[in-house]
């Protein structure tokens, strides 16, 4: 199939029933954006950004790929990042990372063959971080579970380590980095505390986010 006819019929009845709603809404969004959030989240299509926040087009950028990591070699999340901290000016970045995340499971059972293989590597290199911790949680589900969060928490200590937010915090910019987890199951987004606000307190708040006893039921 060439062309995918469902797929333009959604669009045009979406468009219209925006128009419907609110008929200057596309006039507004056609010269700037000004979003307040960058978001950096999971590909996985039952994660979707916008929806998830209840937020229209122009008020969350997004960054997205398997299992929300942030790699310091990575161009281009680094330069979303880049672009949403000193050109759109973002006042909040999220990691959100969510419970079932398939390349965390991928990851931890050592799976995954080919070239994704090589990007989850960074997934498990945090799980070779916290192994003793996730060694005594008493279930696999425990596990699974611990490491979508501290999958998320490691991220964002890699948001806050890159030159973009520690300029930032340097010029007196207001920016936070923020870590979340999404439930598939019921929809709901938690805080995983580790909201980082200036260099300085990047690692009392990272030690105490990620030596906390977890406490969440399976989610998955
Ligand atoms: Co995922």
């Amino acid at each position: 199939m060439r062309v995918l006819s469902e797929l333009f019929d959604h669009n045009r009845q979406w468009a219209e029933r925006i128009k419907q709603e609110d008929p200057g809404f596309f006039d507004r969004l056609k010269n700037q954006q000004s979003p307040e959030f960058l978001w950096i989240g999971c590909a996985d299509s039952r994660v979707p950004a916008n929806q998830i926040v209840d937020l229209a087009p122009g008020e969350l950028f997004v960054h997205r790929n398997v299992a929300n990591v942030v790699v310091h070699t990575d161009f281009n999340c680094l330069s979303v990042l880049q672009y949403a901290v000193e050109v759109l000016r973002v006042r909040h970045v999220m990691v959100v990372g969510h419970y079932g995340c398939g390349g965390v499971r991928a990851a931890l059972e050592g799976e995954g063959s080919g070239l994704i293989r090589n990007w989850l590597r960074h997934v498990r290199d945090v799980y070779d971080k916290h192994e003793d911790q996730l060694v005594s949680l008493d279930s696999e589900q425990a596990r699974f579970d611990r490491l979508c969060e501290l999958n998320v928490m490691e991220q964002v200590l890699h948001v806050c380590q890159t030159s973009t937010v520690q300029d930032a915090w340097a010029r007196g910019q207001s920016l936070s980095v923020h870590g979340w987890i999404y439930s598939v199951a019921d929809g709901l987004l938690r805080d995983l505390d580790v909201c980082m606000t200036s260099a300085d307190e990047m690692g009392d708040i990272y030690a105490k986010a990620v030596g906390a006893t977890p406490s969440s039921p399976a989610r998955s």
